[in-house]
């Protein structure tokens, strides 16, 4: 496939950028019109208007149109706001607001707090001709932003935007990505067109889009700039002798509607971009326990079954899934009555509960339109299917039922359909009492997308299932003899406020975004489908996956009004960490999806807002071996998301089958149960006010310029240094270490960093190298448990590990774990220690709750006080010589002080 590279201001040159990839469909090559990419006018800004926290102009096409990927709009509006001090809004639109822009309603904007630019962290200034823009740094006059140069692009299909960003820039960020954490700075492309991307490719766009980068300048500061716009886009970070190091922006519609973050450190960017998507929903504390799934348990008995192994074997397991094995004919909201009768999963459920254990089924969002099909019926009698072209028929697309109707979540009546299905079939009497729901497939993803459509894997219509339930994991229906997708058409096509500029090619688009697949509809919902009230899938595709997961959010929400829901969804758009979790879909088992989990998590969790997260651990695609997922279940004990997962084609993965992994996975298990509140407490704490709750080394240490390219190592809550072995038949890793004191955490000895690497040699697969930094207060469950349920009736220790000022900070924070509400109170508590005084402060509100739970600490450990010299790491008894131990008890309902 070619694209277009703007080599600099005056000549461009088409480049062959050869694009990891799978299952490509041949494009028509991009109508790249390299001699009139240049001519292309810009702009000039006129009628400025300034008030203290506004600034406003008009924009005006500079000379004739070059028309280069559609038409050049003329008139284009500029307005500024400084929302906050530390917070800059700048929107470019169409003067007539035809352009498409993300609807409210699907998540409202922020408000401007109408700051005074006079007080403001940063500053915007407007060249009035050629019209552009810089966004500085107050008091350094640092250039956050700048797109002299290059003139802005706004076309009914094309809008580019180019900044010139300084050389060698560490910039984050644009998920979802399975590439390297810290992005490329050169030839690199960052696609976001959300898609159903099996093997998670490098160098493509995967399962979700989140326009939104952080540039880190070390002493210079961070700041983050967050596009929201929903297109299809190419995010293109390069740099050539001419124009240096820039990011470009090049969408096929939408408007230009950046928000500029100040920071000035990364943790303040991350706090600044949740004011802006929202703060990430809290999750109820079951949800950190362990998950265990797989595709292909095949009947109700092989789950039960799974469930009695993971308890023969003594590892504790939270929470059983089911995917698509358990409905009839892979329709949602059904079983298959011969493999998971109704009563059955039922008695299952219930067998769970009693044991304090958790059930999530799997639901996607394409419904099969069969006869004698209450789901389907009820929602084509409510109207909530997306229309086809011709607005007489259902738009129809190919899942795991055969045929499916893909909801339209801008229908007046989808929600409520939606929420009555969840209240019927979740009913936890009449149906299955579900604790989570899983949302999959929501790209959407379409075996039969794509203009060229039907095609089968090799390229023929699959032969039609004669078997209705051969239950193996393929589409169970295949393509009916009589389905014939309608074929596209000269569409309906929106106009009117903001719902899209009409006269669009919807289905190819001038300008080709690098999408994994090929063209735009290619495995998807087709472009140029129009949703209710006019917008199309063109503009809207990104959104999907987060509205269906918000709606079931909200369905979850009306089954349980008081109790926090969990939904994990594959799909996701910038914002959907405000109520949704998510996994990173289709890895493989090898040790670079192993790798590549830990980037993946740091950007989600660190930067985009979205803490609920982890891989496949063991790997989903493929078969894992046993020292990959001995060393797999260990490091996924430290994602805020810890779920065993495979494929049906898979060889089984549960961790009691091997006894190394059985060994690892016991002690994964009881360390993050340990832990559990110290994470509960850091997720609390970033639901509330934004602050990550796992961290890039460079967010603890940013004028550390060593520390900012890492992503093998990370920080699991404020303090916990996670550093896992990273090569096969490997058991050693080189770690850095940040010029700061750590203990660590298995035998409690003092280690000084020095700001360089060091080797750690004979690390078992039942271990994970953990390092406590110095500065602070570690509350840690005395013992683990089965359940999450058993593990809160654990008392507590306290591990103080003083910095090198010898003091040492910390929180914990409890409550009953699952209420939206706490009526019961909560504790909410600082630990601090000044080198001899030990305190707590706070709130102590939550008693024990009904089950009456520990509140009490046991003792408390000051590490680093001990005889240190003459022990071996390892030895029996040093850690105790490594810490001055004060013994309580004391309860929790109240402070409690002591000195040393
Ligand atoms: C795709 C999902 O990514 C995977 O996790 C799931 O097992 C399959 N769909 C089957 O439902």
């Amino acid at each position: 496939m070619f694209l277009a590279l703007v080599a600099s201001a005056t000549a461009a040159i088409a480049i062959p950028l050869a694009r990891a990839g799978v299952h490509r469909s041949p494009l028509s090559p991009t109508r790249i019109q390299s001699s009139s990419i240049n001519t292309c006018p810009g702009y000039t800004a006129s009628n400025i208007v300034k008030t203290d926290s506004t600034l406003s102009a008009d924009l005006k096409l500079a000379g004739t149109a070059c028309n280069v990927y559609g038409t050049d709009l003329v008139d284009l509006k500029l307005l500024v706001e400084y929302q906050t001090n530390d917070r800059l809004h700048v929107k470019i639109y169409d003067a007539g607001l035809n352009v498409y822009q993300v609807p409210e309603s699907f998540m409202p904007r922020p408000q401007s707090q109408n700051a005074e630019s006079s007080g403001a962290a940063i500053q915007f200034s407007v060249v009035e001709s050629p019209f552009s823009f810089t966004v500085t740094r107050t008091g350094t006059n640092e250039v956050l932003f700048d797109t002299s140069g290059v003139p802005l692009i706004f076309e009914s299909q094309y809008v580019r935007l180019r900044t010139k960003l300084p050389a060698s820039p560490n910039i984050y960020g644009l998920g979802e990505h399975s590439d390297s954490f810290r992005l490329p700075t050169t030839n690199y492309v960052r696609t976001m067109w959300n898609s159903e991307s099996p093997f998670i490719p490098r160098n493509s766009n995967l399962y979700g889009s989140h326009p939104m980068y952080f540039d880190h300048r070390g002493n210079a500061g961070t700041h983050g700039v967050f596009l929201w716009n929903s297109n299809g886009m190419d995010i293109k970070i390069d740099n050539n002798p001419t124009d240096g190091q820039y990011l470009e922006y090049n969408t096929i519609g939408g408007v230009i509607d950046l928000y500029f973050m100040a920071g000035p450190g990364p943790v303040d960017v991350s706090k600044q971009y949740a004011e802006v998507v929202g703060l990430p929903a809290m999750m109820p504390y079951w949800a950190f326990g362990f998950h265990q799934c797989k595709y292909g348990y095949y009947d109700v008995l092989m789950v039960a079954e799974v469930v009695a192994n993971y308890s023969n074997a003594g590892i504790p397991l939270e929470t059983m899934w089911t995917d698509i094995n358990y409905m009839d004919g892979r329709k949602d909201f059904t079983v298959d009555p011969d493999r998971f009768p109704m009563h059955k999963m039922q008695e299952l459920v219930t067998t769970l509960h009693n044991r304090d254990q958790h059930y999530v089924l799997i639901l996607d969002p394409g419904i099969h339109p069969a006869p004698n099909y209450p789901t389907y019926s009820r929602g084509e009698a409510q109207g909530v299917f997306l229309k086809n072209s011709t607005q007489n028929g259902e738009y129809e697309g190919v899942g795991w039922p055969g045929v499916i109707s893909f909801p339209d979540w801008f229908a007046p009546n989808t929600q409520q359909w939606l929420t009555n299905e969840f209240q019927t079939f979740f009913n936890p009497t009449t149906g299955i009492d579900i604790d989570a729901v899983w949302v999959d497939m929501n790209e959407a993803s379409n075996n039969c997308g794509g203009p060229g459509c039907p095609i089968g894997d090799n390229g023929n219509p699959p032969a039609p299932s004669t078997s209705p339930r051969p239950n193996t994991g393929r589409p169970i229906n295949g393509f009916p003899p009589d389905f014939n997708p309608p074929k596209s058409k000269p569409k309906r096509q929106s106009s009117g406020i903001m719902t899209g500029l009409p006269g669009r090619d919807l289905l190819n688009p001038p300008y080709h975004i690098a999408n994994h697949w090929g063209t735009l509809s290619d495995f998807t919902i087709w472009t140029d489908i129009i949703n209710t009230g006019g917008t199309a899938q063109y503009d809207t595709h990104n959104l999907y996956g987060t509205m269906h997961a918000h709606a079931a959010h909200a369905a979850m929400l009306a089954r349980r009004p008081t109790q926090r829901p969990m939904v994990l969804t594959r799909s996701t758009f910038a914002g959907a960490g405000a109520k949704v979790a998510h996994w990173f879909g289709d890895n493989d088992s090898n040790w670079s999806d192993y790798r590549i989990s830990i980037a993946q998590m740091l950007a989600f969790a660190s930067m985009l807002q979205m803490p609920m997260v982890g891989s496949d651990v063991c790997g989903f695609n493929g078969n894992t071996t046993p020292d990959l997922c001995a060393r797999w279940a260990f490091l996924g004990a430290f994602y805020p998301f810890y779920r065993n997962h495979a494929d049906t084609s898979s060889l089984p993965q549960e961790f009691y089958l091997w006894p190394l992994v059985a060994d690892a996975a016991k002690n994964a298990i009881a360390t993050r149960y340990k832990l559990l509140d110290y994470i509960y407490t850091a997720m609390y704490r970033q639901s509330e006010t934004g602050t990550p709750l796992i961290n890039p080394l460079f967010f603890v240490y940013p004028n550390d310029a060593q520390t900012f390219g890492i992503d093998l190592q990370f920080f699991y809550g404020p303090s916990l240094l996670v550093s896992p072995v990273t090569v096969e038949n490997s058991t050693s890793v080189d770690i850095y270490l940040p010029d700061d004191i750590f203990y660590d955490f298995w035998t409690w000895a003092p280690v000084q960093g020095q700001g360089s690497y060091t080797t750690l040699n004979d690390i078992d697969y039942n271990t994970i190298p953990l390092h406590i930094r110095g500065g602070s207060i570690i509350p840690v469950r005395n013992a683990s448990a089965n359940t999450t349920t058993a593990l809160r009736q654990e008392s507590f220790y306290l591990i103080i590990a003083p910095g090198r000022d010898g003091t040492a900070r910390g929180e914990l924070y409890i409550d009953d774990g699952e209420s939206i509400v706490q009526e019961g109170g909560v504790t909410d508590v600082v630990f601090t220690w000044d080198g001899s005084n030990f305190e707590t402060q706070g709130d102590f509100g939550f008693g024990g709750g009904k089950r009456g739970e520990s509140i009490v600490v046991e003792k408390v450990v000051v590490l680093g006080q001990g005889e240190v010299a003459g022990d071996s790491d390892k030895a029996v008894g040093s850690r105790e010589k490594r810490a001055v131990t004060v013994q309580g008890p004391w309860g929790l309902g109240g402070g409690f002080r002591f000195r040393l």
